[in-house]
């Protein structure tokens, strides 16, 4: 899982040096799998359900699961990475958003809240608490800065298959859900609308849209439940 967990934060991080102006989401695409298969790892999501690409990259009101693409990014899109990579039988996943050039003001709040509500969740991520403890102390971070968080897509369990139990939602009182022991991997990944929670699913039958049509956020990592302080497994050194 950590050796997964490398390649996954590395691939995340290359792609988001490249989330500049005048590159295309397809280009993105096909560094991080050249970059992931260079590692003697598979990009997780290439074929899964019948995905079609190596990563999903979701811009501006676009909250996941947006299809790489002949799209050229533009100054001041909002632009989430997820990436998923498969090495000796393990997965790591995750997803970070970046924004070409500075963004506006309210873009910027919108990614470190994303960012932030992770950390402020995985302060529950140890030994004792609930999963549910981890989910409301994300809603309640994402919530007391304005935004709001996504119902119907969840973190979850990861290991030898990207999706494992238990479901890891981002919202939802806590003391509920599976009590958290050493040795779990689970990947936690709040989903946040600058503007209302609800959300559609385009014609494609991936890209998931905000209704409001305002821009999305996404910050997930794998990480491992301990005796102590959980261990992020997507990190990279040569990257971040
Ligand atoms: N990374 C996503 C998750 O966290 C899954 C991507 S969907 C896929 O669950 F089809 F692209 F793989
Ligand atoms: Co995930």
């Amino acid at each position: 899982m950590r050796r997964a967990g490398k390649i996954t934060a590395a691939a995340r991080a290359m792609a988001g040096k490249m989330v500049t102006a005048g590159v295309t989401t397809r280009e993105i695409d096909r560094a991080v799998k050249s970059f992931i298969e260079s590692q003697g790892a598979v990009p997780t999501f290439l074929g899964y359900n019948g995905y079609p690409a190596s990563v999903c990259i979701s811009v501006n009101e676009e909250l996941i699961h947006g299809i790489p693409g002949k799209r050229v990014l533009r100054d001041g899109d909002v632009v989430s990475i997820d990436v998923g990579a498969t090495k000796d039988g393990f997965v790591g996943d995750c997803a970070a958003t970046f924004i070409v050039g500075n963004g506006t003001e309210a873009a910027r709040k919108l990614v470190e809240v994303t960012r932030q509500s992770f950390f402020e969740g995985i302060k529950y991520a140890r030994e004792g608490y609930r999963v549910s403890d981890i989910s409301h102390a994300v809603q309640q971070f994402v919530e007391a800065n304005g935004f709001s968080v996504c119902r119907e897509y969840v973190g979850h369990g990861v290991g030898a298959k990207m999706h494992e139990e238990p479901e890891v939602p981002n919202y939802g009182p806590a003391g509920h859900g599976p009590r958290l022991v050493r040795g779990m991997t689970i990947a936690v990944e709040p989903m946040v609308n600058m503007g209302a929670a609800a959300i559609r699913v385009l014609d494609d039958g991936w890209t998931v849209v905000t209704q409001d049509g305002k821009p999305a956020a996404h910050y997930e990592n794998t990480i491992l439940i301990t005796d102590g302080d959980p261990e992020i497994l997507t990190v990279s050194e040569e990257y971040l």
